[in-house]
């Protein structure tokens, strides 16, 4: 039927006769000629009608935004000056020789090239938003990533196999979504959080290298980078050590942007937990934004301002500067809009001096705090930050938690601003690198207990073992990030294959045996006939897409997403359901009344 697509059409086809399919996209009706752009998934291109072939014109007259087309006609040039440089078929147009609706479209909501719309208008009539170019493009190369992530694996000798979706509570340790049993009254299956204790499974079982392409499913709060279902490229291998996971995966996520967009990933650090949190507040910091962490904990001991060396003579508290070169000229307004910004991230206020003159010392400084610092304090901030005249120094102080994520999304906050762009405070570019060496366990104050970082199945380092029992909160883990323009793209690390280290855990945990055997059971006995070393990681598929196609978020390069609430606009799930199923699944409601509401 169609001996071309509409966007790929070009000078190549000079003088031939085409069938092309699509949809009006546009039609303009220059009083004799009418103009349709017609679309199909590779792009627009320009079919003339005039007037001298009757029928056909009566039928382009009818045409509407949104009709399904069949075009038959001839490829020529277009006449000079009425070119369009920016698509493909853009030196061409169609001459439209008979022309066949078929299928007509009700007026749609919206222009498809309308650029303001709500996400609520887009999420609702997603089938019309799903035609607009752009997000045709987006799910092409997520189509095209996740191609060429199997085909690197394939390469390796991996091989996909599926795991179950109607399982048992994984140890990611966000909140489950749950599947009732019709069979077994008051049961429930959850859907996986990841295939995380499968693919272990399977190394034991001897596959060796196992990979799959699968949704995940966390019941945790939404932002832009998070849905409740995503997609995880995930991966287990057998017999392999941390630094040859990293370089592998590493390997394949150069693989796809060259494969994918053409980009060269040029640097990848490797970056300690430890050194990210020091300089970035952060374990995923944004490696362009060109600014750092400078530690003032242990100069601010003996200063007489309560805000600083309380934190600095406190156990777990922390004192940092952020110096912001060519900051002086941020306006009280800036400031202010930075300290309430900072306050959302628990930051009880944000102390600055704009530095004016250097060489002047405290004289040349402008600050509501300099009069609380004696004159050392300040020598020693001044020689630290590196400030120079017309820099701004802004401060964070209070527990290290706190000023970690204040003082890291002030970080981000100012460097991705017009004003550090200008300034040459933010690079454009890939900034991918690892993070490794994470501590094990972090203490939940709530609870009064630790919790493991990544999950309880991560070995430590060579040699920490006893530090699970005599100091948990030293003991590093063999895990390991790869962070990618700050946001975590994935993330993994080397299990532990031997009873006795998962005993240690599991005791520093303080995870009772009845709870282990409840929850973990089946992977501990597994364990047990002779599970190989071995250790793997998860690529968050979504993540990758959306960096890739700088979309604002996740949402965009999925083609049927739930919004911020968990909902799906364009099903209306979740919805309820007939008290028959209720009965079947020996559910009653709690909160009748809500639900019907
Ligand atoms: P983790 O929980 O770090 O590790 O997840 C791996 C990657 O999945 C992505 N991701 C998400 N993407 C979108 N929405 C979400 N709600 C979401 N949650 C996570 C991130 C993240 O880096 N089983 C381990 C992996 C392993 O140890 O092998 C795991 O799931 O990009
Ligand atoms: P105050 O002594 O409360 O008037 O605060 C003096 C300055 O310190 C103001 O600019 C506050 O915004 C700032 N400030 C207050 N608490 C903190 C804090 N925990 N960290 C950093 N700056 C703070």
């Amino acid at each position: 039927m169609r001996t071309s697509y509409c966007g790929d059409v070009s000078e190549a086809l000079l003088g031939q006769d085409v069938t092309l399919m699509g949809w009006a996209h546009r039609r303009r009706d220059h009083g004799g000629v009418i103009f349709i752009d017609l679309r199909d998934r590779q792009g627009l291109v320009q079919i003339v009608c005039d007037p001298d072939r009757a029928e056909m014109f009566k039928t382009a007259e009818g045409v509407r935004n949104e009709f399904c087309l069949q075009v038959k006609g001839k490829v020529r040039a277009r006449p000079a000056g009425t070119e369009n440089g920016n698509l493909v078929s853009g030196k061409i147009e169609v001459l439209c020789h008979e022309l066949t609706v078929l299928n007509p479209s009700v007026t749609p909501p919206f222009q498809l090239d309308d650029e303001n719309l709500s996400e609520t208008t887009r999420l609702t009539h997603r089938v019309l938003d799903l035609r607009r170019p752009q997000m045709q493009k987006n799910l092409m190369l997520r189509y095209r990533v996740a191609m060429e992530c199997r085909k690197y694996l394939d390469e390796l000798g991996f091989v996909d196999i599926e795991t179950p979706m109607l399982t048992k509570s994984t140890p990611e340790g966000a909140r489950d979504y749950l599947v009732p049993s019709r069979v077994h009254d008051g049961q429930f299956f959850a859907l996986p959080q990841s295939p995380q204790l499968f693919k272990q499974l399977l190394m034991v079982a001897g596959f060796d290298r196992y990979y799959q392409i699968t949704k995940c499913f966390r019941d945790e709060d939404l932002r832009a980078d998070r849905q409740p279902e995503f997609t995880q490229i995930d991966i287990e291998t057998s017999f392999l050590t941390e630094e040859e996971i990293r370089a592998m995966f590493e390997g394949m996520i150069r693989h796809v942007f060259r494969k994918a967009m053409n980009v060269e990933l040029g640097d990848y650090p490797v970056m300690q937990y430890a050194e990210a949190m020091h300089r970035f507040g952060s374990d995923k910091p944004d490696l362009r934004v060109k600014l750092e962490f400078t530690e003032l904990t242990d100069c601010m001991k003996d200063v007489d301002f309560k805000v600083f060396s309380g934190p600095a003579t406190t156990p777990g508290g922390r004192v940092v500067a952020l110096r912001v070169p060519g900051g002086a000229e941020l306006s009280r307004g800036d400031i202010d809009a930075y300290t309430e910004f900072v306050k959302i991230y628990g930051a009880k206020g944000l102390a600055w001096v704009k530095v004016n003159e250097v060489a002047k010392g405290r004289d040349g400084l402008q600050s509501p705090i300099v009069k609380n610092l004696h004159d050392a304090a300040i020598a020693e901030v001044l020689k630290r930050t590196g400030a120079q005249d017309g820099d701004i120094l802004f401060f964070g102080a209070d527990k290290a938690k706190i000023v970690n994520d204040a003082i890291g999304a002030l970080r981000l906050k100012v460097g991705h601003s017009d004003f550090a762009k200008a300034k040459g405070l933010f690079e454009d570019r890939w900034a991918p690198l690892w993070v490794v060496d994470f501590p094990m366990f972090e203490h939940d104050d709530e609870n009064n207990r630790w919790a493991a970082v990544h999950h309880p199945f991560t070995a430590p380092k060579d040699g920490h073992e006893d530090l699970m029992a005599t100091d948990p909160g030293q003991c590093i883990a063999k895990a390991y990030d790869m962070v990618l323009n700050g946001w975590e793209l994935g993330g993994g690390s080397v299990r532990i294959h031997r009873a006795d280290v998962q005993a240690k855990v599991f005791e520093a945990l303080n995870i009772s045996e009845d709870d282990q055997r409840l929850k973990f059971g089946f992977l501990l006995d597994a364990l047990q006939y002779g599970a190989p070393p071995h250790g793997g990681l998860a690529f968050g598929l979504d993540r990758l897409v959306t960096l890739m196609t700088k979309a604002e978020s996740i949402r965009d390069v999925i083609a049927f997403p739930k919004t911020q609430r968990a909902q799906c606009l364009l099903t209306g799930a979740p919805s309820m359901v007939d008290e028959k199923q209720l009965r079947e699944l020996h559910i009653r409601l709690r909160n009748a009344a809500a639900a019907t509401a």
